[in-house]
């Protein structure tokens, strides 16, 4: 596949680089006017100046006319919870008149109320539901995306979403990573029972988990009135023992300690930091975790919007998601997050291009196979519609500005 007529091609990173941190995500994330890219067995195998593209290169299979519109990389979008059965729209009124997040959740709304629906739905149901979200993320530019647990809150159900995402993995083109969250509440029948959902987390959903390879990451929600550092600490440590890595959510409703201990642990990411301070940012800055901030949520609760600016001053790698779920981000639009991330949190649209794209592959493991635009990587990306400038993006956020999409070389 020839990609011809590209007015720009953005994200170009020097492949040596499966992340971007703090300067260097403007500095080092180049473009090149009036462009050509070729594919070749799913892979970016050369792009370059039309000027230099020869008339044997026409040749080779089939063309594609991006007519003046510009070339992207996917959007990868590092941390999502869209398994989840129907949605949380009753809610909503509760929120407009008043109802802080937390207050729906003791009314035995929130997380729990996901719970109860998502056990009452069929396996294939809630494949079916998950999969028209997955397809929505695509058309609006993800190629890429984690998925995670926790709306199941006993072994059988948090097995049922977990291999939900598993056929998720195989139906979809989309490079998909799987997060168990079975720390995302206490489930219902541990109410008021914490330590012991902990120790049954540890003891039996988190062997029978790993016994069927159901995921690839592990994720606490580690903050005021979830779970405590210490209750973290433990289970990061028994995921370990089965080579299972972090990625937690941390400092969402509070300054929690969720950092340092996702730190501590190794994660490959802590994930909301919409209250995070100087002692956060000098501890990110002695690790590789990745700060991964979930600008949809804020908005949605009417919560701060994260430091972004002062985490990438600080020489962080920040990477921006979607956070897709029914009770704090109902949306897996991730040309939003830019624009929020622009208007909300001051980054330039070249850094939320990075964060975006490169830096959240980078928090699901995957910067050095996607995420930019580079010889051997793959070939997910988007065309655009004619637009002036990558700015024009974020800019009109509401414009429909895709015209193609293309994930490992096929348009979907
Ligand atoms: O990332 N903060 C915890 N989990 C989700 C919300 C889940 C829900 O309300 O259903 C989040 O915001
Ligand atoms: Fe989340």
């Amino acid at each position: 596949m020839l990609i011809v007529n590209i007015a720009s091609i953005q994200g170009i990173i020097p492949g040596e680089y499966d992340r971007l941190a703090g300067k260097d995500m403007e500095a080092r994330c180049g473009e090149l006017a009036d462009a050509y890219l070729l594919v070749e067995n799913g892979l970016i195998s050369r792009f370059g100046p039309m000027s230099e593209l020869a008339e044997a290169d026409y040749a080779s299979g089939e063309v594609f006319d991006a007519a003046g519109g510009m070339l992207l990389p996917s959007f990868c979008d590092s941390h999502t919870h869209i398994v989840y059965a129907g949605s949380r729209d009753g809610e909503f009124l509760d929120k407009i008149n008043g109802l802080s997040y937390e207050e729906i959740a003791r009314r035995g709304g929130g997380i729990l109320n996901s719970a109860d629906r998502l056990h009452e739905t069929s396996e294939d149901e809630l494949f079916r539901q998950a999969m028209e979200r997955v397809g929505e993320m695509i058309a609006k530019g993800t190629g890429a995306m984690e998925i995670k647990s926790g709306y199941g809150l006993n072994t059988a159900d948090e097995l049922k979403m977990l291999r939900v995402i598993a056929r998720i993995k195989e139906a979809t083109p989309a490079a998909v990573k799987a997060t168990f969250l079975g720390a995302h509440a206490v489930g219902r029948e541990y109410a008021g029972r914490r330590g012991d959902y902990v120790d049954m987390l540890i003891s039996e959903m988190l062997p029978a988990v790993a016994a069927e390879g159901l995921a690839e990451y592990v994720d606490v929600f580690c903050d005021e009135g979830f779970f405590t550092v210490e209750d973290t600490g433990r289970i990061l440590e028994a995921a370990a023992r089965y080579g299972i890595r972090p990625k937690i959510h941390a400092n969402e409703l509070a300054n929690s300690g969720g950092v340092q201990v996702g730190i501590r642990h190794g994660a490959l990411s802590v994930d909301h930091l919409e209250r995070m301070e100087a002692a956060e940012i000098a501890a990110l800055r002695e690790s590789d975790t990745i700060p991964t901030m979930l600008p949809g949520a804020s908005f949605f609760l009417g919560m701060p919007y994260g430091p972004a600016r002062a985490a990438v001053e600080a020489g962080l790698p920040v990477a921006l998601a979607s956070d897709y779920n029914p009770g704090s981000s109902p949306s897996g639009d991730m040309r939003m997050v830019m624009a929020l991330a622009c208007i909300k949190m001051k980054l330039t649209p070249r850094e939320a291009l990075v964060a975006t794209t490169l830096n959240g592959a980078a928090a699901m493991g995957l910067g050095s196979e996607l995420g930019s635009i580079a010889v051997g990587k793959r070939a997910s990306f988007i065309v655009t519609r004619p637009v002036p400038s990558l700015a024009f993006i974020p800019y009109a956020y509401t414009t429909p500005f895709i015209a193609a999409h293309f994930i490992g070389g096929r348009q979907v």
